[in-house]
């Protein structure tokens, strides 16, 4: 196994280990991981550097022009031209193939503090708000690959989707007064889209994280027990939007639903550039990280979900039917199911918990599904759910087993079996095999930040991960690194636990989002916030032409010899 006998006793996972054995890769010549480590020396850096069996090329940088012929990059940054450019904060990522060396990347932008965007702490006028509005959401760009180079292209695909483009709702919530305000304002816009994750029917879903720091007033105000849960304060993450936009002032009576119409896993057609973006509220409505779309032998889906804070949970959503079946009856395989909500036992057993209003549990506090589902941190809390060091990406193994990241907790004073650290300040990534038709899961520790975090493959706060189907596990950090490295992208072995480093960002970064073309020999991640926006620290990715913001941007990665990325 690959756990340590270190890690084995912290977690206490006493559980008959040949049934997590994971299945033997036999015949393989090659070693999975061959390429030649980045060593950490080199990853410290103000620009990003990579191992030298690989290059990279930066793509689509915040502020450029969606379409070839749009309006030019200019700062700070003007509404207007902001709804034609990219946005800023990239996060999740997607590669929608189109054919040979020509697809469509959506690509979540989750955050840009007024600072970078704006040139300004607080925002003056409306049209900065605007500004700051459209900077956020969702594009989807055209890109293609001429002799080796990727290039964005004129597309009849290409949009940006940001927080005052039309939404609608769909599934068991969509039509609860529980989001319709007294002023009875049309559903706008998504927010705060961190991770993502992608349909087998070719949709992407987006998903809401911090959008309670969105929201504020300027007259204080005592927060609901559900608002303090959902994070909610007066001064939010500091954007002021409140000041120009009353959706986004909590203590606006006529808009006081508005805060449930966020925080919900967002689908997105690509192919359709006409069709709205759809809030499934089947799938709950927390700090979604992202969700790992799995299909399961018997046709049905499977959406795994982390809930980034401190002590908060894993969900998981069942379609009711295969999703075949549901798709070609017109019924959306998102909008019909169950969700549930993890509980890890010390043995190294979990449960799954039905967040359904008729169980008595629920039934007592909650007047509805549709009440559970807009305040599901609560619901899951009254099942038992076990709160968790921050839990960001899931993916899904070669193996069967579904990996989640724990990013870290510094707050966690106790710890538990699937929590072992406490404070947990390196965070550690757990993996599970479903069992009993899915009821019930067994699970272990894979790897963990402390136990790496003085070896050359040094790690910390595990954050973005995608499992290849060959044994590899991509794993990319957001958080202090050892000795003022870098963010990173590390490729680790998961039959082994073998570890290497294949790229680290620039300071202040973090390096997330991960999608690959369908041959592997292209993979697009992220950096977001570099220099944390600030110009001092870096300008990337510009070097010395005279701008000086830095800019989030996507790199497209490539093995030198055209293998498999992560080979
Ligand atoms: Fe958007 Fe939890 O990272
Ligand atoms: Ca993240
Ligand atoms: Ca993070």
């Amino acid at each position: 196994m690959s756990f340590s006998r270190r890690q084995l006793a912290k977690s206490c996972v006493g559980i008959a280990l040949a049934a997590l054995a994971p299945i033997a890769h036999s015949g393989l010549k090659k070693r999975l991981i061959d390429f030649k480590a980045l060593p950490s020396s080199l990853g410290k850096g103000k620009m990003p550097a990579i191992s030298k069996d690989y290059e990279y090329q930066v793509l689509v940088p915040w502020g450029d022009p969606l379409q070839p012929q749009g309006p030019n990059y200019s700062w700070p940054a003007n509404w207007k031209d902001q709804q034609e450019q990219i946005g800023v904060g990239h996060d999740g990522i997607a590669y929608f193939s189109l054919g040979k060396d020509n697809g469509l990347l959506a690509i979540n932008h989750e955050y840009g503090r007024n600072l970078h965007v704006l040139g300004l702490e607080d925002p003056v006028t409306r049209e900065h708000v605007l500004a700051s509005q459209s900077a956020h959401g969702v594009s989807i760009v055209e890109i293609t690959n001429e002799n080796g180079q990727w290039a964005k292209k004129q597309s009849k695909y290409s949009r940006r989707i940001h927080v005052n483009s039309p939404v609608e709702f769909s599934g068991p919530a969509a039509e609860s007064e529980l989001l319709i305000n007294p002023a009875n304002n049309p559903c706008l816009g998504t927010l705060s889209n961190c991770a993502n994750g992608r349909t087998p029917w070719g949709t992407y879903l987006t998903c809401e994280e911090n959008f309670n720091l969105f929201f504020g007033s300027d007259k204080a105000f005592t927060p609901t027990y559900a608002q303090k849960r959902y994070g909610y304060s007066q001064k939010g993450g500091g954007y002021g939007w409140y000041q120009f936009d009353e959706r986004f002032d909590l203590v606006n009576e006529a808009f006081k639903n508005e805060g449930n119409r966020f925080g919900w896993v967002v689908e997105i057609d690509p192919m359709n550039p006409r069709s709205l973006p759809i809030k499934r509220t089947g799938l709950g409505r927390f700090k979604h990280e992202g969700a790992s779309v799995v299909e399961s032998k018997d046709g049905r889906i499977s959406v795994y979900m982390g809930d980034d804070s401190r002590f908060e949970f894993i969900y998981k959503y069942v379609s009711s039917r295969p999703w075949r079946e549901m798709y070609n009856l017109g019924k959306n395989p998102l909008d019909s199911g169950d969700l549930f909500v993890a509980q890890f036992s010390a043995s190294g057993h979990g449960n799954w918990l039905k967040l359904d209003v008729r169980q008595p549990l629920l039934s007592r506090h909650f007047a509805s599904q549709a009440d559970v589902l807009v305040n599901t941190r609560l619901a899951a809390t009254l099942l038992g759910a076990t709160p968790m060091d921050r839990p960001e990406w899931m993916t899904e193994g070669s193996n069967g087993f579904i990996y989640c990241s724990l990013t870290n907790n510094s707050r966690r004073k106790t710890p538990d079996a699937a929590n072992p650290q406490a404070p947990n300040l390196h965070g550690h990534i757990i993996r599970f095999r479903e069992e009993e038709n899915g009821k019930k899961f067994v699970w272990e520790i894979f790897i963990s930040g402390i136990d790496h975090y003085e070896s050359e493959s040094s790690f910390s706060s595990p954050d973005g991960l995608w499992a290849d189907s060959d044994g590899r596990l991509f794993i990319q950090t957001d958080g202090d690194q050892r000795d003022g490295l870098n963010n990173q992208l590390i490729v680790a072995d998961t039959n082994t636990g073998e570890t290497r480093r294949l790229l680290t960002g620039v300071p202040g970064c973090e390096i997330t989002g991960i999608a690959v073309t369908p041959d592997q020999r292209t993979m697009f991640v992220n950096i977001q916030h570099p220099g944390r926006g600030d110009p001092a620290i870096t300008n990337f990715p510009h070097r010395l032409d005279g701008v000086t913001v830095p800019r989030d941007c996507t790199l497209a990665i490539r093995r030198k010899n055209g293998g498999i990325v992560g080979s």
